[in-house]
């Protein structure tokens, strides 16, 4: 395994980390409307989140030797709600994407490679979560009504 490259890749989430915890903590400030605080506490739970990720992160960049990053990356706001989730929706897909590459430079870590597969694993949840906010997600019923067989 090339720590190096894992250090890089990782530093680049704890960034992304970084910038997750404030951008969607200024839009649970920030959010409006008549259900505003539905709102306010879900991107609170989602800075919350970042912030987690971030301490886990941390602590395997220094168990590999590694320095953790101290910079965010870019952070987007907006004031209007369909925005804050697309941005949102933006930020997990970066995360995602970066831990698919640090997936690539684990396998025979095994205990590295499970860590950074939970991280795929949330980004990827995370990402659904922003979809389904923006009605992106189309799951259809076939029928109205379910009859079960009878025993
Ligand atoms: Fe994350």
């Amino acid at each position: 395994m090339n720590a190096e490259a894992v250090i890089r890749v990782l530093n680049r989430g704890l960034s992304i980390e970084y910038a997750g915890v404030i951008q969607f903590l200024q839009a649970s400030s920030l959010v409006q409307g008549p259900y505003r605080e539905v709102h306010a506490g879900f991107f609170r739970e989602r800075s919350e989140a970042s912030w987690k990720h971030g301490q886990k992160l941390g602590r395997w960049i220094v168990l590999l030797n590694g320095l953790p990053a101290v910079e965010p990356a870019p952070i987007k706001q907006s004031t209007e709600l369909t925005e804050m989730l697309r941005q949102g929706l933006e930020l997990e897909g970066e995360a995602h994407r970066t831990y698919l590459e640090a997936l690539g430079l684990v396998a025979d870590a095994a205990a590295l490679r499970l860590f950074v597969e939970e991280m795929v694993q949330d980004e990827r949840l995370d990402i659904d979560t922003f979809e389904r906010l923006l009605g992106q997600k189309t799951v259809t019923v076939a029928a109205k009504e379910v009859k079960l067989k009878p025993a």
